[in-house]
């Protein structure tokens, strides 16, 4: 770069005025040939061979002392000028790129507004029914204790019915009694007992909640899935009132023609307990392959609330001093469970579980 150091005449006032004209003129050519920014930038201010310090090195060398300050102050000018090309190219986008602009004809981005995910839509839709036949809401903890989930529900401990629920429980807690021990609920069950303690009858609930079973994944199973569950305690309630309450709630949610029937069952904390079918809602009752030609399918589990269960509650009350308030000779109530994931695929004919969780949005959209 060295080779064109441009010679200074004199350093009078016209031959710096006309030696400065000529480095700003080249620099303006540059910039108006769309040098890339940074190798222009090299090229003037670069620390060590960038042209300005080259030229003002030899002409500051040799200029008499009184010219140093004119010199100065021009060579800091010129500074000035190349940064401002400078920062006028980098605005710019460098030769050969394409030319940055908006087409303000295109249509705008949409953005789809959210939604409500299906699981849970139907979730409020179960709670709406409920609420609307005076019904309040109440909630639990997912990690629950041995007590809450089992015990005071009448599973004892090493009781066989523990089987059917299986779950993960929390880690190093040998040490503890058995029922303050910490596992992930397996249904939503233990708020009745929550609910219990906490208020005297009379008691209507629903519980919409996330459930854990250590169950293999499949089309119809999920080791995650949800639950709502139902409780109503007061004197004189039957199993009328159950069959009642949930042929009418089935007809909410799946339409009036809707037909119901109940099965002998187990729980340990109803008795008696059910099974409650609803006639097929895909082919009227006639036999698909939906309800496997049956006609029927079958959606949840309920009962009468067993008197022990009503024990353990007085039982923890008295313990903690409050009154006993679940005499089963004077109060009876019911109770139901249901699976929210069984109940949108039966809503929308959804045919894999594991759709509601993929996050696929092809899926999802279509509940828009
Ligand atoms: N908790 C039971 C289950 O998850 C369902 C149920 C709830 C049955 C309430 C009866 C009464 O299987």
């Amino acid at each position: 770069m060295n080779e064109d150091i441009p010679q200074l005449p004199n350093y009078d006032e016209p031959s710096l005025d006309a030696a400065f004209a000529i480095l700003a003129e080249e620099v303006r050519g540059e910039t108006a040939a769309h040098l890339d920014a940074e190798a222009f930038r090299l090229r003037w201010l670069g620390r060590k061979q960038g042209r300005l310090k080259l030229i003002s090195d030899v002409w500051l060398k040799s200029a008499p002392a009184e010219a140093r300050k004119p010199l100065g102050m021009r060579f800091n000018e010129l500074k000035q000028q190349i940064e401002a090309a400078l920062a006028d190219a980098e605005a710019k986008p460098a030769k050969g790129a394409a030319k940055a602009g908006i087409d303000i004809t295109l249509p705008g981005t949409v953005r789809a507004p959210g939604i409500e995910h299906p699981l849970l839509k139907t979730m409020h839709e179960i709670v709406r029914v409920f609420h609307h036949l005076g019904y309040s809401t109440a909630l639990g903890p997912q990690v629950e204790s041995d007590f809450y989930n089992f015990e005071a529900l009448n599973f004892p401990p090493n009781h066989p019915a523990r089987d059917t629920q299986d779950t993960l429980v929390v880690a190093g807690q040998q040490a503890r009694p058995s029922r303050d021990r910490l596992l992930m609920r397996t249904h939503t069950s233990p708020v009745q007992i929550r609910t219990m303690i906490a208020d005297a009858p009379p008691i209507r609930i629903v519980v919409p909640g996330k459930v854990h079973r250590n169950d293999a994944a499949d089309a119809t199973h999920s080791p995650v899935f949800h639950q709502v569950e139902g409780l109503c305690v007061d004197t004189n309630i039957t199993f009328s009132d159950l069959k009642g309450t949930l042929d009418h709630a089935m007809k909410a949610l799946f339409g009036s023609d809707v037909k119901t029937r109940f099965f002998p069952s187990f729980f340990p904390f109803t008795e008696p307990s059910a099974d409650v079918q609803i006639s097929c809602i895909f082919c009227a009752g006639k036999g698909c392959r939906k309800c496997k030609s049956s006609g029927w399918i079958e959606l949840l589990g309920c009962g009468m609330v067993d008197p022990a269960v009503f024990a353990s509650v007085d039982e923890q009350r008295v313990a903690m001093g409050k009154t006993a308030a679940y005499d089963p000779a004077k109060v009876t109530g019911f109770a139901f469970g249901m699976g929210v994931e069984r109940i949108a695929m039966i809503l929308h004919g959804v045919s894999e579980i594991g759709q509601f969780y993929s996050g696929d949005m092809r899926f999802l959209e279509q509940f828009a």
